[in-house]
């Protein structure tokens, strides 16, 4: 196993207000794997990324990468787990527009302190496994959408990390590149990357070898299934805040605590 999340929770806090994110989520990856998961705007799909690629704490459970449990590391051990073990694909790309194809590529060998002779050499490598090698010393306005995300495709694969993490890598791409990228992440895939990847698209997600479902926080392979729980959690929490509203004092109770008060002085 390459990855395991084990009753993880998410809450976002916000105006005093607890707005639980992810609720008890368990997943476990194999290494090898090509996994999508799928689920309506605002289910957690990017608050899970965050957390699977050591970006983000959640508020509780256990996260065990690669059999070491990531949770209780520090900020440094973790960009260590990050540049090593992760590679990332993101929607927009998010390259660097005044830098040619080749120094974006070459830019997490930088961090990991490596020469400049070896930086290019492994750059221009890197973008010919993505087939850019023309386009080395392209910067991204000079490139299609298409290739501005081989281009983050190499640049997240230049480190060999084990496992890919891809937040919607064809959603700004029309249907023609985007199918480029499925190829792509399946050769990538058949040479033993584990490859995670989010999407709105079942076109998209039929590419990976099992999807998951993500229903308001909740996970499931059966979609049916994680909008039951998601439906029944909800109730719960429904009946929750009524029982909340029943046990804040009333009106009159708190006058009379003036009054009380007002006596004593
Ligand atoms: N930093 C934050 N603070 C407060 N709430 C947040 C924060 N980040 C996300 N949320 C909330 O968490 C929920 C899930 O957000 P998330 O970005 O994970 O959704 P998503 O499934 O990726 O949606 P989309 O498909 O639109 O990208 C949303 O209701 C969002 O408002
Ligand atoms: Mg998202």
């Amino acid at each position: 196993m390459i990855l395991s999340l084990e009753h993880i929770y998410k809450d976002y806090v916000q105006d005093k207000l607890v707005v639980p994110v992810l609720k008890d989520i368990n997943l476990s990856v194999e290494e090898g794997e090509y996994v999508a998961i799928m689920g309506p705007s605002g289910s957690g799909k990017t608050t899970l990324m965050n957390i699977i690629g050591c970006l983000d704490h959640p508020t509780s459970g256990e996260y065990i990468l690669d059999g070491k449990s990531v949770l209780g590391l520090k900020d440094n051990a973790l960009s260590d787990v990050r540049l090593n073990s992760i590679g990332f694909v993101f929607q927009t790309f998010q390259l660097m527009p005044r830098e040619t194809a080749l120094e974006n590529v070459s830019l997490p060998l930088s961090y990991a302190g490596v020469k400049k002779s070896e930086k290019k050499e492994r750059a221009m490598k890197a973008l010919e496994r993505v087939g850019l090698k023309e386009r080395a010393l392209f910067k991204p306005t000079q490139l299609s959408g298409g290739q501005k995300q081989r281009v983050a495709i190499a640049r997240a694969m230049i480190n060999n990390p084990k496992i890919l993490l891809a937040d919607e890598p064809t959603g700004a791409l029309d249907q023609k590149s985007g199918e480029q990228i499925m190829k792509l992440f399946r050769k990538l895939n058949e040479e033993g990357v584990t490859i995670i990847m989010i999407t709105h698209d079942p076109g998209i997600a039929k590419n990976a070898k099992k999807i998951y479902y993500i229903i308001d926080g909740v996970i499931s392979e059966d979609e049916e299934q994680a909008r039951t729980t998601a439906e029944a959690l909800e109730k719960e929490s429904a009946i929750d805040d009524d029982f909340l509203i029943d046990e804040e004092p009333s009106e009159e109770s708190s006058d009379e605590k003036e009054v009380t008060k007002d006596e004593k002085s």
